[in-house]
């Protein structure tokens, strides 16, 4: 890996990280993280590199979720609980329908920094900062909450950790047994259609838990039956925060990104010359790429060889978020590219970033409807083409907020200001979720 450092990114393109009033006061606190214990292991990111080898191979499909931006107000046990829990039932759904497993990553436990499209936001006449997310500033329009503070770095990293560790209790602690698939299905989803047609798949899977043990199969004894593997991603955008993260591997000597077993590089940091190119080409996670109109097919794959210039399977996942009407103009090119130069790549549909629109009370939302039809065309174009979709990536929750529009519970507009909680980009309800998987998987398997 000639010429990579941890802080190599430093002499390359700087794009949307903030800039501190007090450095030595940052310095301070990423010292402090420099010292904290990692949050993942390198073993767990080969292992999720491996299953997304599998994915490449149309031998498993991921699912990658959570909030667009994490808060800490909104950090308690519920709402990491729902979230998983609905993952939980997204995969059975899949699993189901697709016969494949599914691979389960959160956009959860760290994903606290967001690039903006504009540095400032004016409110009568006042200008501060945007908001950067709750590792760098807070939400509130005061000029206190909008400047970038250190110490916040601290308060993301310690909420990260409890997160992971309760997600992780989940996963291997008995709530993840497939035993209790029925009872993943709670409260207002239960009540809805989508809970009603769910019912029947666990219901289904249940009886067959139920043979196997009749046969003489201990289900219970079955680890895959009992636990699951669950796996944290963010987007890997505040590099000094990653840099304190960033650890070499004893057994191997690789080095990771120990903050998450996968990050991604956004839409707006993906070009060469950037320094968050530069800091992934040196982690041994495996990273996702957003791509977005402006990204030229060229450019991607100069990225690409700079990222994995060995090709290795598993490692790139490129996720497409063009919105429904643009899809058909970009991605042929993209895939057409990629076939060309024989990329080994996981093709990962965000239907999200490209399809949000202002609602007519000023709220930023996404119509279901048009997150279904961009990935109905992708499964289409990437068919065409002899690939095949691999996975979604959502904003979405496990709570019963109203933040996008549409599905079959039909949220209008008018329905939006209700329940609406988002700190960033609008999220896919806990229904909504589940509904989508329901026709993705349908879908994939036409
Ligand atoms: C996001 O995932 O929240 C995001 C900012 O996406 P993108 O980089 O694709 O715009
Ligand atoms: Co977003």
């Amino acid at each position: 890996m000639s010429n990579w450092t941890k802080d190599s990114w430093k002499k390359f393109d700087i794009k949307h990280i903030p800039e501190y009033k007090d450095q030595d006061e940052l310095d301070q606190a990423l010292e402090r993280l420099n010292t904290f214990p990692p949050l993942v292991f390198a073993g767990e990111c080969k292992n999720l590199k491996s299953e997304l080898a599998k994915a490449v191979e149309g031998k498993a499909f991921l699912v990658q979720g959570g909030d667009c931006a994490e808060s800490f107000k909104e950090f308690n046990a519920n709402n990491i609980r729902d979230t998983f829990r609905v993952l939980l039932q997204m995969s059975a759904v899949i699993t189901s329908k697709m016969k494949v497993p599914v691979i389960k990553l959160g956009r959860i436990a760290g994903q606290f920094a967001k690039p903006r499209s504009s540095d400032t936001e004016t409110v009568d006449g006042m200008t501060l900062n945007s908001y950067y997310g709750d590792s760098i500033n807070g939400i509130e329009f005061t000029e206190k909450d909008r400047n970038p503070n250190p110490a916040r770095l601290l308060h993301a990293y310690s909420q990260s950790a409890s997160t992971l560790n309760l997600l992780r209790s989940f996963a291997q602690g008995g709530f993840a047994n497939l035993r209790k698939v029925n009872s993943w299905n709670m409260g207002f989803v239960k009540a809805s259609k989508e809970g009603k047609k769910y019912e029947e798949i666990a219901n289904k899977i249940t009886e067959y838990l139920d043979f196997m043990d009749a046969v003489g199969v201990d289900t219970q004894k079955v680890v895959d039956l009992n636990t699951v593997d669950f796996y944290t991603s963010h987007e890997g955008l505040h590099l000094p925060y990653e840099q304190a993260l960033t650890r070499k591997d004893s057994l191997s000597n690789d080095v990771y990104c120990t903050s998450a077993h996968f990050i991604w590089i956004g839409d707006r940091t993906r070009f060469v010359n950037s320094a968050h190119v530069e800091y992934c080409r040196g982690i041994s996670n495996p990273i996702g790429i957003k791509c977005g109109p402006s990204l030229d097919p060229d450019e991607l794959i100069k990225i690409i060889d700079i990222i994995n210039p060995s090709n290795e399977a598993g490692k790139i996942s490129l996720i497409f978020r063009y919105g429904e009407e643009n899809i058909v103009s970009y991605l042929p090119k993209l895939v057409d590219a990629i076939n060309k130069h024989k990329k080994s790549v996981l093709w990962i549909s965000d239907p999200m970033h490209g399809n949000t629109v202002k609602s007519s009370s000023g709220l930023k939302t996404r119509d279901f409807s048009s997150l279904l039809n961009e990935t109905s065309k992708a499964i289409e174009i990437l068919r065409s083409k002899g690939c095949h979709l691999g996975g979604m990536h959502l904003e979405m929750t496990g709570q019963n907020v109203t933040e996008c529009t549409g599905g079959i519970y039909k949220l209008s507009d008018d329905d939006l200001n209700s329940r609406y909680h988002t700190h960033c980009d609008p999220r896919l309800n806990a229904n909504q979720a589940l509904e989508l998987s329901f026709n993705i998987a349908e879908e994939m398997t036409k």
